[in-house]
């Protein structure tokens, strides 16, 4: 694969699947990204010119999609609305990128033969009681439950369809909860810092007790390629890194390892529909491709998170109180 075309390239995941790829193959990579509120250029300064190129543009416009794909060898899928808070307060723009976006991007790669990698989410399988000993597998029924996760699996379908009905050369994967650098400061672990850089607490929903299954954002690109370059087609592999941890656990080890109280935070509104527990069995993953994760010690990776929040306030800060704002006014 010579030339890869990676949507939603400019996104916390995308960008960081983007550095990977420059770093451990020979690849060309053209990213194609609508620039959204939670895109960053920033995140790919710096890449070699000759190697890398950002298109602006909308995976929902098959004018911008068709010659792209054309171009490329394989085209890797992460562009999408992401965040379930807000497909609570909006989901068109999910229904549009999520779905009507990949069947955009289906219908190219059909059209051109071109490979495809689809890029997805363990939300939609539903959520697991706190004691079931079942964790998610490829095998799982899906039973989403917020607009977002909704939208995602609907993608899914739509990719498995065009597997089976017109021969795209497709593999999905479906990774549990990031985290890592470049993150935007309105999830989870970035708003938990940001807050307390900035002197306020941490918010939690509800109980906390909502448990979700970490991975470092690099762990979660060296999957993706490896799945890209060794997958079989029409194949489903989950990736996680064995990291459960309530929300509780994760808020109380960020205000440890800040020098805080452990119990310096709040409790506000929950979220509706709220997800209780995600947790990943990626065995097929680790056996079938001979993947692992390297981050295996979250509250490291967690500490080198922190550290480049505080390094990089000049980057965060200008979108903190807009989001601080719409959680203010949701009672979170
Ligand atoms: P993100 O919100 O940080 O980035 C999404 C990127 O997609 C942004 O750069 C945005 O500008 C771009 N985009 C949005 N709509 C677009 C459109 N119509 N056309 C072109 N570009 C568009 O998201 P993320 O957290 O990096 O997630 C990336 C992918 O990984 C998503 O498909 C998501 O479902 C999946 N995923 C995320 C997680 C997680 O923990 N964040 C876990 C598993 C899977
Ligand atoms: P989030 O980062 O939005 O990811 P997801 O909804 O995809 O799991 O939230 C992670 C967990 O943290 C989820 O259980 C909701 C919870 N949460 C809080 O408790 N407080 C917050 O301020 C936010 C943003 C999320």
């Amino acid at each position: 694969m010579d030339r890869i075309l990676v949507t939603g390239g400019a996104g916390f995941i995308g960008s960081n699947f983007v550095h990977h790829v420059l770093a451990h193959t020979d690849a060309h990579v053209t990213v194609l990204d609508k620039l959204t509120y939670a895109a960053s250029e920033a995140a790919l300064a710096g890449l070699p010119a000759d190697r890398f190129d950002l298109v602006i543009g909308d995976i929902a416009q098959p004018g911008t999609v068709e010659p792209l794909v054309r171009a490329c060898d394989a085209v890797v899928h992460y562009a999408a609305e992401s965040h379930n808070d807000n497909s609570l307060e909006d989901p068109s723009p999910f229904i549009q990128t999520n779905i009507v976006g990949t069947y955009t991007i289906l219908e190219a790669v059909r059209q051109h033969g071109r490979r495809l990698h689809h890029v997805s989410t363990d939300e939609v399988y539903g959520d697991l009681e706190l004691d079931d000993p079942q964790r998610f597998t490829e095998e799982t029924a899906y039973q989403p439950s917020s607009p977002y996760s909704a939208s995602k699996a609907a993608s899914d379908h739509l990719v498995r369809a065009w597997v089976r009905s017109f021969g795209v050369q497709a593999t999905l994967s479906n990774c549990s909860n990031n985290y890592g650098p470049w993150q935007h400061v309105e999830k989870f672990i970035p708003r938990q810092i940001t807050e307390i850089l900035m002197g306020r607490r941490p918010r939690l929903y509800g109980t906390g007790e909502n448990v979700r299954d970490w991975i470092h954002t690099e762990d979660h690109s060296s999957a993706v390629l490896r799945i890209l370059e060794r997958g079989r087609i029409g194949e489903t592999y989950l990736i996680g890194a064995d990291g459960e941890k309530s929300n509780l656990d994760v808020v109380r080890m960020i205000l440890r390892l800040m020098g805080r109280d452990e119990d310096h935070f709040e409790h506000v509104t929950d979220r509706a529909g709220h997800d209780l527990r995600y947790a990943i069995e990626s065995e097929k993953l680790r056996s079938e491709l001979g993947w692992s994760p390297v981050f295996s010690d979250f509250e490291s990776g967690l500490a080198a998170t922190i550290g480049w929040y505080r390094a990089h306030e000049d980057w965060w800060r200008p979108h903190k109180e807009a989001v601080e704002a719409a959680y203010a006014a949701r009672g979170q």
